[in-house]
């Protein structure tokens, strides 16, 4: 079963190189206001999108990120902040001394941020764009801050490159529905977990990215998601990020 919205949601995949072909200001100032209909919890709509123009700061952005290219040569390149500065200022406003640091709110700033930001990619292919999120913007969260003047009780949640694809990656495949797509319980009707299926689920599904990995158009490789993400959950990850977020006014309680 399909349609047109669909199957451009199946269509997508990250962009990372793009045509010389400018953007109209007014295509993205479309796509934020055609995302920011998105649903949003309690309507707080907790989110500023920042578009960085500047060159320079884009080059210190593109290098805290990995290096990742990209980000210095995308055409757009949007840093998507999760923020409840508005929710602060209301209660302020009101003479309520606001609640802040708590874990929901945590909670809200990103679901909120992600469903607007994912959106506007989704608008944007629609439009013919490509695109590719940058959570690399998070391995130096107090310094992309400081570039972008971001206050507290904001934070930068990823960045975005978009623009006209100048190549044309392969779809990366996704697990089947059947292993996302549950009755009932976690572990579907009977709701008893089965080891067996979840390994054999697992090693049909290492087995299709094994065959993308070694037959796609570029950076060939041999590898599977187990090894690929088993490892990758082996490593801390970015450890300075309660404290950055506690310091932001996320404390996490
Ligand atoms: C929140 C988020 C952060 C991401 N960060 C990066 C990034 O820093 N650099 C990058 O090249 N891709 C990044 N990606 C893209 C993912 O690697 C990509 O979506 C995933 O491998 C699936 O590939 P596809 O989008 O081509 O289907 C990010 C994606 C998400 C959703």
């Amino acid at each position: 079963m399909s349609n047109p919205t669909l199957s451009l949601m199946s269509g997508h995949r990250s962009i990372r190189k793009f045509s010389d072909r400018p953007v109209p200001d007014g295509v993205i100032t479309a796509l934020a206001e055609a995302a920011g209909q998105a649903s949003t919890s309690h309507h707080v709509q907790a989110y500023t999108i920042i578009r960085v123009r500047d060159r320079e700061t884009r080059q210190a952005i593109a290098d805290l990120a990995g290096p990742q290219p990209w980000v210095a040569r995308a055409p757009v390149f949007l840093v998507f902040c999760a923020d409840i500065t508005r929710l602060v200022r209301a209660a302020e406003s009101l003479g309520i001394p606001p609640e802040t640091g708590w874990a929901e709110q945590l909670i809200v700033a990103t679901v909120d941020t992600a469903l607007m930001a994912q959106n506007l990619m989704t608008g944007a292919e629609s439009m013919g764009l490509g695109g590719v999120f940058i959570g690399g913007i998070r391995n130096d969260p107090e310094k992309v801050s400081t570039l972008l003047k971001i206050p507290d009780h904001a934070f930068p949640l990823f960045g975005m490159c978009l623009g006209y694809p100048g190549h044309d990656p392969g779809i990366k495949p996704r697990f089947p529905v059947d292993m996302i797509l549950r009755e009932e319980s976690f572990y579907g009707p009977d709701g008893t977990p089965d080891p067996e299926k979840d390994r054999n689920d697992m090693e049909n599904f290492d087995k299709i990215l094994n065959t993308y990995y070694k037959t796609r158009s570029s950076n060939v490789k041999d590898q599977t998601w187990t090894r690929l993400l088993g490892e990758f959950t082996g490593k801390i990850i970015r450890p300075g990020m309660k404290s950055f977020l506690e310091k932001k006014g996320f404390f996490l309680k």
